[in-house]
This record gives C-alpha cells, structure tokens and sequence, in this order.
C-alpha cells in the first residue's frame, strides 16, 4: 500500500494551478447519459472520475479520454444501453447514485445499487428518493438495490426538500429534466458546482431557472448532442491550498480560480490574519505572521464548506487561542482529530463541535488516512509539523486531489510518495 512520507517546515513559495471540479464533474458525467455526444474539458483525472467513467461504460457509453489535453469525449448509443449500475462500482463512490435520475429520463428505468455506509456518516439517499417519487418515479428497494420505474416518463411536480442535500438537488433536476411539464422544487441546494451542473443542461436545451434557493425546470422531450463544457474550478482543492498557504507560504499564487466564489474563506482566513490579495482569476497568498482563533460552523454554500473543515482545523491549531468548528453537515466528521492530536494538536471533541487549543507546535508521527479530506488535512499537518510525517490509506486523496505531490513539489515542498 502507498504512503508519503513529508518533511516538514519548509517555507513554500510557488504557484498552484487548480484543477477542475471533481463534485461538478461527477454530476455532469451521470447527465452525459442525456446526450448523445458530449466533450468535456478541465476534467480532473482522480479516481473518483475514473470510477464515475467505468459506470458509464458499463451502462454502455463510449468514452475517450484525452489525459494531455485534460478533456473527455462521451458517446452514448441507445441500442448499447444498460440502466444497471451495479454495487462493485457504486460502493466506492456514492456519487454513483446520481446516474439515478439520469438513467430514469432517458430509459424509464433504473436500477441502481444503494451506495452503502460511509466513514463520514451513515449518509442514506432518502432525500433523492422523495424527489424521484414526488416526480411519479415507482421505487422499490431489492437486495441492496434501488429499482425505479417511470412507465409513462416522469411529471414535473411541486415539492419542497425537507432538508438541503448536494446529491438529492442533482438527482431531482436530472429526472426532471425529462419530466412532462413544469417542475418547482424548493429548500435546493446552490453550490456552484449544482450551477455548473445547470449551465451544462441548459447546454443540452434543458430549461431551467434558479431564484435563491428554488429551481424550475421545463421538461423537454430530446437533448442537444455534440455539446462541450468546461468544468468549473475545484473550489475544495483552492480553499485547501489558500490554508496551505495561510499555514506555511512564504508566497503561494493560486490560479485559474474565481475568487468571487470562495468569498467566504477568503474573508474567514482574513479575519484570521491572512495577507491575501485577489486578482479576476487567481489569488496571491503572502506570509502570515500572527494567526487569530475564530469560530465557525459548516454549512450549505454560500455557508463554509464540510470539505474544508479538516483542513481549517490544522490552521486553528496554529492560531493564538481557542477556536471552534461545530459540523452541522455530517455526524462523524472528525475522524482525523485523534491523527492530528498524535502530531501534537490540543483538540477537544464535543457533540459535534471541536474545540481546538492553539497555537500548537505539531511533531511529526506516522498516521492514517481515513477520508478525502482528512487524508488532505494530515498532509497540511506534516507540511508544518517537525521531522517527518509518514501518512497510510493515501488511495483517499487519490480520489479526489490531482496531481497533489507534483503540486506540492512545485512549491518546493518535501514530499514523497514510496
Ligand atoms: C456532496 C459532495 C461532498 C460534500 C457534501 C456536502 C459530491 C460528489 N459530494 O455529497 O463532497 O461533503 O455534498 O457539501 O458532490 N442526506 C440525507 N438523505 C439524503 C441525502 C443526504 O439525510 O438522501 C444528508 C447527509 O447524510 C448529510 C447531508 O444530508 O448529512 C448533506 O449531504 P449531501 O449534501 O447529500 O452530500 P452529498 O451529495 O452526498
């Protein structure tokens, strides 16, 4: 099994340039199944994509992927089709369920396994189900498998989400879109990379409108093909380097990013002491002397990110008092707590907020991954920490950061993958 091993304390300087999004990318692949040819650009190529891409050719797509000029063709032939997505390619990935939507507008039907239990929390997809029933979809739940029928094709319906969820948002505007008639649906998610989603669709001659946070969508009856798109910048991957370089930049420039979108952490690591200056499309972060505690809680966009939460933590236990992260998304998000106290950080768990002690020297130790963004926040951890940290389970931040050492190295950090 892989590791990196990091030598830590080395001031970095350097410029990062962002990847496309991994969670933008996700959704518009599982909508590909709409079209019948579709190019994508500023594709990330992490495991998660190759794991979303293995799904869609088993469904019968035909996918060439242009790794150098970072884009993806997409086919889709009617008479391959296949509306199963089986539990060996759900089960890593529970993004997999989005071709769940999908595979109803286009074939009527879908049979999809239940992505399963999660490290993060137990993360059911009752909330995706309300949409697709409330749109006329007949579901049932068979050994470990979600089967949906739309005889007659979906209706466009009223409804409003009982609780705010990324995936379920997706899933509902994927299945209307298909829907006969109009669909309103209220208490939606907004992350940029759902208004990525929805740039694409209308792209493929979806209707679709948004006002804060309800979306309407207009049925149609085919969708455009030989359609491109270029995934928006990661924002997660961006928030990750910009604490980077909070933490340890000496000058980090960030580029091909929208800072308009990541107004709230910019502001937060400003209250926190960061030097951070800001041009159209990149980000330039200069070193930080003195770091104040703050306390914050995650939450939908435009709130603060769960994704970046662990990574928020490490800064915290460089600040000068104590801050707190309270996690309002996930239950059990604080998997890497008891890895960064080994390195030496003074963290406190209660209920669902962490109370973190700073500013503390970390030490280098051997840890574990145990999620994406935890596997991300032990490297910020060794990148400050003394000695040599040496992290496990790395196939975590495989499946989501791109090129993550390379990046690093650019910045003259000391890192190594064995
Ligand atoms: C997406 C992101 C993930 C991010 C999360 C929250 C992708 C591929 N992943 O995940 O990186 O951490 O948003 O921003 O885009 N829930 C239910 N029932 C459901 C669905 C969700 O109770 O049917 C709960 C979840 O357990 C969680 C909360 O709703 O507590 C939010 O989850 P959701 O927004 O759905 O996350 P994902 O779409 O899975």
């Amino acid at each position: 099994m892989q590791k990196l091993l990091i030598k830590g304390k080395r001031e970095l300087s350097g410029t990062i340039s962002i990847s496309g999004s991994k969670n933008a990318s996700l959704p518009i692949l599982a909508a590909c199944i709409l079209s019948s040819s579709v190019k994508l650009s500023n594709v990330p190529f992490v495991k998660d994509i190759f794991t979303m891409l293995d799904l869609l050719k088993y469904i019968g797509m035909k996918i060439t992927i242009k790794k150098k000029k970072g884009s993806i063709k997409l086919k889709n032939k009617i008479n391959n089709q296949n509306n199963l997505a089986p539990y060996k390619l759900v089960k890593t990935m529970r993004a997999g369920v989005l071709v769940l939507g999908s595979l109803l507008t286009k074939y009527k039907k879908a049979k999809v396994s239940l992505p399963g239990g999660c490290a993060i929390g137990t993360r059911p997809v009752d909330l995706h189900l309300f949409a697709l029933k409330k749109l006329g979809a007949k579901i049932k739940i068979k050994d470990g498998y979600i089967i949906a029928n739309a005889k007659n094709g979906l209706t466009g319906a009223k409804f409003k989400f009982p609780s705010i969820s990324v995936g379920a948002t997706e899933n509902a505007i994927l299945a209307a879109c298909g829907a006969k008639g109009k669909t309103e649906i209220s208490n939606c998610a907004v992350e940029p990379e759902i208004l990525d989603l929805i740039i694409f669709l209308k792209k493929l001659g979806c209707k679709i409108k948004i006002n804060k946070r309800k979306i309407s969508i207009t049925g149609v009856n085919s969708f455009i093909s030989k359609v491109n798109h270029k995934i928006i910048f990661d924002r997660i991957e961006a928030g990750t380097y910009l604490i980077l370089g909070v933490l340890i930049g000496k000058k980090i420039i960030i580029k091909q990013v929208k800072p308009k979108i990541l107004k709230y952490e910019i502001d937060l690591l400003k209250k926190m002491g960061a030097k951070i200056i800001l041009y159209q499309n990149s980000i330039n972060i200069l070193k930080t002397k003195k770091l104040k505690k703050i306390n914050i809680s995650t939450k939908p966009y435009p709130g603060f990110p769960t994704d970046l939460q662990a990574q928020l933590m490490v800064l915290m236990t460089q600040a000068n008092g104590v801050s707190r992260i309270q996690e309002k998304i996930f239950e059990n998000r604080f998997m890497h707590v008891p890895e960064l106290k080994r390195m030496g950080a003074k963290i406190e768990i209660k209920d669902k907020t962490a109370i973190i002690n700073g500013p503390s020297k970390l030490n280098g130790a051997e840890v574990m991954a145990t999620d994406l963004r935890a596997s991300v926040s032990l490297v910020l951890a060794g990148l400050i920490a003394e000695n040599r940290t040496i992290i496990n389970r790395i196939y975590h931040l495989d499946r989501g950061y791109e090129s993550i050492e390379k990046k690093l190295k650019n910045c003259k950090a000391e890192i190594k993958r064995v």
